[in-house]
């Protein structure tokens, strides 16, 4: 007898809810991306229990007719997508035609819709995945959709959900991450008899972020580009508001919100490089692009894409961002005084001192940010070429920094970025006329088995700098040649030390820049550490090299390398002008 039989479709239902409801925040995610699709002017959420007892999600969209609203329940039922075809041409929001039949498979799933050009409405209610009632009922256009007891039937699922704060915080985050894109939509959502969000439909994007925002958006940077066929949008918030967590970092491609390694690595790395405040930013980044050329089915709950070109789509995010942020190859100066600046390196857009996201309509809105003025200044570092000419080095200061001078500016140097920086750009740049060190005995070089996989991955990188590495017995490798300019140090420490930092990258990394990750390690690992006496020469031969560098003012992690006092502001602080 035959040993494999068809799912039952509930439970193919239930076992698709697994990865596409994994807590109340993914139920409203879907729910009110249907309707978005629904050309909904207004959605308003309701929840209670933070949505563990009941979501309800109401729109003023398009609706069902009677025999859709049965159809909407089927598996792979969806009025967005009819062929192969359109799938590489996905405008809506949702196209799988999973989400409601997985929602009502795993809850008590009550919904009611009505057609505009219909005199009546039409119920189904569904509990655990079965349809208990159906029929006529009085409700106005629009659709409503009832979830009760998420989870009734699959305890494992109920038992995990967090605390309610960490719930309805989800949900709150779900819209106004959806509410960002829609900004001629009006979203609410209110938890019991609490109002958590209100924000009314708005004329532009601009302003449905300052309805979200109300502290960084008014010294963000706004970037607006286009490169080739990608458009870039994004209000980039000043690095000293980065933040540990990186629930503040918004993406989205194509008026989606996406989770994507790619995006956010080109945003960290840009602000990596050009500040030394650590933390994620605080970032909205809409990209723009041509269907055809990101992938959106790339998992069942759609926060996932996958650009055709990776690399170009990196470099392009990156490079935008970065060059908004600073021009390219400028190091701080510093400021003594506060009370007189040049302008921040920050453009400001008009800004809105918004003091609460509710009650205020689209008009008011509006209003509001074409009344104000720009906000007062806030001393930021101002930014200067580096000269031809290095400056002399005069001493060490705390023999962390070389203190050094040229005609018209004083300046600190960080003697261990600006080494790193220098053993960086030597590998990096190292062809095939780059030194090798051969190895008076070949070194055995054994490791664990995390760092073997790294070594698999970086090992074409550490050949390329000068490294000459093989594999040697089962699990081990020997060293026979370092490149020259690691020579003298401990070579064992060293590229252990590099292979072990793998963890801490964003993964994302091994695709676009193996290359410099595994080399900013090496220079970082390798490079004078502070409190290290210097002698006259090695500062000579760090502060000329740095200035012949080809990104000299930071090292490779993105700290800066030089403070610069200028003549200006040394006259100016001692009252001569
Ligand atoms: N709020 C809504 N208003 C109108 N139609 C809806 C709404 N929600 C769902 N539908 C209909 O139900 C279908 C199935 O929804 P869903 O299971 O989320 O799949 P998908 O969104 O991928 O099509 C949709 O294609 C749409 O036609
Ligand atoms: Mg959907």
């Amino acid at each position: 007898m035959a040993k494999i039989r068809l799912m039952p479709d509930a439970l193919a239902n239930q076992i698709a809810a697994g990865e596409i409801v994994e807590r109340p925040a993914s139920v409203v995610k879907e729910l009110v991306e249907n309707s978005i699709d629904a050309g909904a002017s207004s959605i308003f959420v309701l929840i209670e229990k933070s949505g563990k007892d009941r979501i309800r999600v109401s729109d003023d969209g398009i609706g069902m007719s009677p025999e859709d609203a049965r159809l909407a329940l089927e598996r792979h039922a969806t009025s967005k997508l009819y062929s192969a075809d359109d799938l590489s041409n996905i405008s809506s929001l949702g196209f799988r035609g999973e989400a409601l039949p997985s929602i009502a498979s795993v809850s008590h799933f009550t919904l009611q819709t009505r057609e505009a050009s219909s005199n009546a409405g039409y119920e189904v209610e569904i509990v655990g995945g079965k349809l208990v009632r159906e029929g006529e009922l009085g409700v106005p256009p629009g659709t409503i959709i009832d979830v009760r007891q998420l989870f009734v039937n699959v305890p494992a699922r109920r038992k995990f959900l967090r605390a309610d704060v960490t719930e309805a915080s989800h949900i709150a985050a779900q819209i106004s991450n959806l509410a960002v894109c829609y900004p001629d939509v009006h979203f609410r959502l209110e938890h019991g008899k609490r109002k958590l969000l209100d924000a009314p439909s708005v004329p532009s994007r601009r302003e449905r972020i300052y309805q979200m925002e109300k502290s960084w958006v008014e010294s963000a940077v706004v970037l607006d580009d286009h490169v080739g066929s990608l458009a870039l949008q994004a209000w980039l918030a000043p690095p000293a508001e980065s933040r540990g967590t990186s629930k503040h970092l918004h993406v989205y491609v194509n008026g989606r919100p996406v989770k994507d390694r790619i995006l956010t690595h080109a945003v960290m790395e840009a602000y990596r490089q050009a500040s030394s405040k650590s933390g994620t930013p605080r970032v909205y980044l809409f990209l723009e692009l041509p269907p055809d050329k990101v992938d959106v089915n790339v998992h069942p709950a759609k926060s996932e894409v996958r650009f055709v070109d990776q690399q170009l789509v990196h470099k392009a995010v990156f490079s935008a961002v970065k060059n908004t942020l600073h021009g390219d190859g400028r190091a701080p100066e510093i400021t003594i005084s506060k009370s007189r600046l040049s302008p921040p390196p920050f453009v400001r857009e008009p800004t809105p001192a918004l003091s609460g996201i509710t009650g205020m309509s689209g008009t008011d809105m509006a209003e509001a940010l074409l009344s104000q003025k720009p906000a007062p200044v806030e001393p930021t570092p101002t930014f200067t070429e580096f000269a031809d000419t290095p400056p002399i080095p005069i001493g060490q200061f705390r023999e962390s920094y070389i203190l050094a001078a040229d005609d018209d500016d004083v300046w600190l140097i960080d003697q261990h970025a600006a080494h790193e920086r220098l053993l960086y750009e030597d590998l990096v740049d190292r062809g095939d006329s780059g030194e090798q060190q051969l190895l008076l005995t070949a070194m055995p070089l054994e490791l664990t088995p995390s760092e073997r996989v790294t070594m698999e991955e970086e090992l074409s990188q550490l050949l390329a700098f000068g490294y000459d590495i093989e594999p040697f017995g089962g699990d081990g490798y020997v060293i026979r040649a370092v490149p020259a300019a690691l020579s003298g140090l401990d070579t064992l420490r060293l590229v252990r030390a590099a292979l072990g930092e793998r963890e801490r990258d964003c993964r994302s990394s091994s695709v676009i820049e193996a290359q410099s990750r595994i080399a900013a390690r090496l220079a970082c690992h390798a490079a004078i550490k502070v409190n290290f006496p210097l002698t006259m020469e090695k500062m000579q031969y760090i502060v000329r090299t740095l200035w012949k560098a080809r990104q000299p003012t930071v090292c490779p992690h993105g700290r800066p390398t030089t403070l610069r006092i200028g003549l200006e502001q040394i006259e100016r602080n001692f009252g001569r002008i």
